[in-house]
């Protein structure tokens, strides 16, 4: 395993190539990609549907293995890694914000917070959970099931989850989309709030200009490959 080094980028990503293979046929996804996101950065990710842009969150959160290149966090090559190994480096190391919020739907905000932190395999203190919910703006909605939440609440909820583990990089695969754009603005000042206080380093994928036009810098994908949008 390589060492880590102290003062890596979050994340860095060096000849990321990834493709389907279907019966009898390869779609080349991702080709060959460079990208280095620092401390404090939100950089936003656009392109066209299927371009792609899942696809490269998943590698980058270890859930898809990329046919070559590296990705690393914190210096941590994650290709270098086992299985169990990865999958610590996930669990501690990155958030992830998806599209739907994913919550169980019995329980409370800050039940869902917990449990899903404690499947992670970090223990987290009751205080921590209401600290994590004050941080997304969510206290008093603590004690409220998903259906008493609206959709951009439990985006911050889904927020609140991915942050327990105090990772370093932050991935949201078009988690703020599907909100009307003031909700949206709650969600993303949540995540700039984040970022800035615990100099996350942040990749947010999103279908809206307006959107992309709040973070450090924009990437698109486009053709397999990463640009920086105009
Ligand atoms: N599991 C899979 N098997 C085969 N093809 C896939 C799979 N997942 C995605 N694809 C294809 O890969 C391309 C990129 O998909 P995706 O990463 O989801 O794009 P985006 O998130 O930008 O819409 C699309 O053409 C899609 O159909
Ligand atoms: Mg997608």
């Amino acid at each position: 395993m390589s060492q880590p080094q102290a003062a890596a980028n979050p994340l860095r990503l060096r000849g990321v190539s990834k493709a389907y293979r279907t019966t009898g046929e390869t779609t080349p996804v991702l080709r060959d990609l460079d990208l280095d996101l620092r401390r404090g950065e939100i950089a936003c990710l656009v392109g066209a549907s299927g371009s792609g842009k899942s696809t490269l969150i998943s590698v980058i959160a270890g859930l898809l293995r990329p046919d070559s290149g590296s990705v690393f966090i914190d210096g941590n090559d994650v290709s270098d890694l086992s299985d169990s190994q990865r999958a610590h480096l996930r669990a501690t190391k990155v958030g992830l914000v998806l599209q739907s919020g994913n919550l169980v739907p019995f329980l409370t905000a800050a039940e869902n917070v917990a449990l899903v932190t404690r499947l992670a395999g970090i223990e987290v203190s009751s205080a921590h959970v209401v600290s994590l919910l004050e941080q997304v703006g969510l206290a008093d909605r603590a004690d409220h099931l998903p259906r008493r939440l609206s959709g951009g609440e439990a985006q911050r909820v889904a927020l609140a989850i991915a942050l327990a583990n105090a990772p370093d990089v932050l991935l949201a695969d078009e988690a703020v989309g599907q909100l009307d754009s003031s909700t949206a603005k709650v969600v993303l000042g949540a995540i700039e709030r984040a970022c800035e206080e615990r100099g996350l380093a942040v990749l947010l994928v999103t279908h809206s200009d307006e959107i992309a036009a709040l973070g450090s810098r924009t990437l698109r994908l486009d053709n397999g490959r990463l640009q920086i949008a105009a």
